[in-house]
């Protein structure tokens, strides 16, 4: 299927093949996934694909519940990645582990993902990524572990098999009075750059 929707993200819109890896973790007894990246300059889809061996892949887990080219998470571009992070903590976001320096498939970048919308089955919700990317003329401190391409995924399933449906935020921590317009975050996550679907049945998710 990963097939199907690249055809329709190129051919129909006029998205651009920039990267193309048929089996992320081809040594991995477990599962692995299937993952394209279609560019569209000002954002890009990752189309992903479940492969199943001894277990199911998160992947093919989510598109089984969500359908066909359903979408798993969207990254937001940030700034400056540690500012955001020290910021949604002290607001009590919940999120996934570290960041990682990575590849996207888009260029270098830091990133990391948030917990699940809402309480549910960690594989089987949708999550935020922030990320942070190196801007023009500007380094980036890329002081933070490495993604071996299998981190992210591997603690999502980890959180699936532990039980773990912990979510992003605690919404009893929102001021009663709340309303928009009253205070602006001093670091706060801006453009979406990223858009990942799942796909599913051959499926990319
Ligand atoms: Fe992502």
């Amino acid at each position: 299927m990963i097939e199907k929707w690249a055809w329709y993200h190129i051919e129909i819109e006029g998205g651009k093949l920039t990267k193309r890896v048929d089996d992320v973790r081809p040594d991995d007894p477990d599962s692995s996934m299937k993952l394209w990246c279609i560019d569209f300059e000002s954002f890009g889809v990752v189309l992903v694909e479940g492969i199943d061996r001894k277990k199911k892949s998160q992947v093919s887990a989510f598109a089984e519940c969500h359908g066909d080219h359903s979408v798993q998470h969207i990254a937001f571009d940030t700034t400056n990645l540690e500012d955001f992070v020290t910021h949604a903590i002290s607001k009590g976001v919940n999120l996934r582990g570290q960041q990682l320096v990575s590849n996207d498939g888009f260029g270098d970048l830091k990133q990391l993902f948030g917990k699940g919308y809402s309480e549910q089955n960690a594989a089987l919700m949708s999550f935020p990524e922030y990320v942070e990317r190196p801007k023009q003329g500007a380094s980036m401190s890329t002081s933070v572990p490495q993604n071996t391409g299998k981190n992210f995924y591997q603690r999502i399933e980890d959180a699936r098999n532990s039980g773990d449906t912990s979510t992003l935020i605690d919404f009893s921590l929102m001021p009663e009075n709340w309303a928009p317009g009253k205070s602006l975050p001093p670091q706060r996550a801006s453009t979406a750059s990223t858009t990942h679907t799942s796909e599913e049945t051959a499926e990319p998710a």
